[in-house]
């Protein structure tokens, strides 16, 4: 039987060739909550918080677990009991973490496209750092924190034009995307922030791409960032504290992989950094919560076409979009299928759409209906990035901790789907309707179609 990357381990007393998470066996959890379901190991992240944590141990440092990775309100309790401070990138993500009990000084706001709305909450929740990311956005929150009479402690989000090697959709520090402030324009930016009252500028971010797997580029770019800073303290700057090197470490989906450890990542980046003094934040995803998680599927139907044994699945791409976005390969393990002789085959979901699979020509077990598969890899941008397309209720989430199991989200129902739509809407000929009754301005339903 072959162990589920990272997030499995054997254990006796769940019996050989049966998967197990922990000390729980997947059949367990399938059977008290159906599929398809995530499935998380609380020992998995916290054993990945720990070995960063050491790794970043020789600077003054914090991890700020980036919350798009995996959202769930467990999860963010669960990295708050570590001590991680959260990387926001939106005021969904803030309700997220103030619900979860993470203290505004405990977070870090990113985002290229930060509403007005989301730089007020922000400042009422007092975040401990706004990375900014163009001029203009500078401009209207000098604005705000002049309006609001709250201060706000900002880096500024470099884009320092390095190449990263990852799929094209998560490169994000290379000349001309749309992350960040252009090299060339950053330091005077930065020194602007300085001098704007209201605002203390306390460092420089960058977040150069995801699921990188050299330590070459997150060298390049830190050697980048300390060249402005330098620049900066020789013009006066006195204010910075931290260097904000993003998120961005790779993790193992296949044997093939072979991303830097938390280790070989200090090695190369934190010596450079010791200098300057700087407390280094680090913004984690994908390396705290990745292989932590599985998205436990059933087969329903095995059939043959075109030469081919496709294999029809409980989960779809609205659960786990990363095969299809990405083509982004995720292991497959099998329950129970210790012996049986294996056989290229292509596991597809239930959804009307061709791109609607999580592997194509994988060698597996030969599958019968009913099988338990558990589709590794699936802590970070999974449940997150999940759709409720063809009226699909999303999965339920759930959290494993040694020999217990926690169900830490319910499964969707078709009435959640339905919630807030209207069947039979009153027409409004101008102004607003109250979304409440419906009701146009006045009180009066409006009949009739909308001239
Ligand atoms: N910080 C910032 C500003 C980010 O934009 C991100 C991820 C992170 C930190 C965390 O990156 P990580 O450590 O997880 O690589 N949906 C894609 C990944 C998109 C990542 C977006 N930003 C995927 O499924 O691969």
């Amino acid at each position: 039987m072959r162990v589920v990357r990272g997030a499995f381990v054997r254990r006796g007393d769940v019996g050989q060739g049966v998967l197990a998470l922990e000390g729980v066996g997947l059949a367990a959890i399938a059977e008290a909550v159906g599929t398809p379901a995530y499935v998380y190991s609380a020992g998995q992240i916290r054993e990945q918080y720990r070995t960063l944590e050491r790794a970043l141990a020789p600077v003054p440092h914090r991890i700020c677990y980036s919350v798009k990775a995996n959202g769930n309100l467990a999860i963010l309790a669960l990295m708050r009991s570590l001590r991680a401070g959260v990387d926001i990138v939106s005021a969904g993500e803030l309700a997220r973490a103030l619900a979860a009990g993470f203290a505004g000084p405990d977070v870090v706001f990113s985002g290229v496209g930060k509403t007005a709305a989301e730089l007020e909450a922000a400042l009422a929740a007092r975040v401990g750092l706004i990375s900014v990311e163009s001029e203009e956005e500078l401009t209207l929150l000098a604005e705000l924190v002049r309006r609001s009479g709250v201060g706000a402690a900002v880096a500024i989000r470099v884009n320092p034009e390095v190449t990263v090697e990852t799929h094209p959709y998560t490169a994000t520090g290379e000349r001309g995307k749309k992350f960040g402030v252009p090299y060339d324009e950053a330091e005077s930016l930065a020194r602007r922030a300085a001098q704007t009252p209201g605002l203390s500028l306390v460092g420089l971010a960058m977040h150069i791409g995801s699921q990188l797997t050299h330590t070459a580029p997150f060298v390049d770019g830190t050697l980048k960032l300390l060249e402005l800073v330098d620049g900066l303290r020789r013009c006066g700057v006195e204010t910075l504290t931290t260097l904000d090197l993003g998120g961005g470490l790779g993790i193992r989906y296949q044997d093939s992989d072979r991303p830097p450890d938390a280790a070989a990542f200090a090695d190369a980046v934190l010596p450079h950094v010791a200098a300057s003094g700087l407390t280094v934040v680090v913004e984690p995803g994908r390396f705290l919560v990745g292989n932590a998680g599985v998205l436990l599927t059933r087969l329903l139907y095995r059939k043959r076409s075109g030469g081919r044994v496709i294999a029809v699945v409980d989960a779809g791409m609205s659960d786990l979009l990363r095969p299809s976005h990405y083509q982004a390969y995720h292991e497959i393990t099998v329950d129970g299928a210790d012996g049986r002789p294996r056989e290229p085959c292509d596991v597809v979901g239930p959804i009307c759409e061709s791109g609607d699979f999580f592997a194509m020509g994988r060698n597996l077990p030969r599958l019968e209906v009913g099988d338990l598969l558990a589709v590794g890899g699936a802590g970070a941008y999974g449940f997150v990035m999940s759709s409720t397309y063809n009226a699909r209720p999303r999965p339920p989430e759930v959290l494993v901790d040694g020999d217990r199991f926690a169900v830490i989200r319910d499964r969707e129902t078709a009435e959640d789907l339905m919630r807030g739509e209207c069947p039979d809407p009153a027409w409004v000929r101008r102004g607003r309707a109250d979304p409440r009754t419906h009701r146009g301005e006045g009180g009066q339903p409006h009949g009739g179609v909308p001239r």
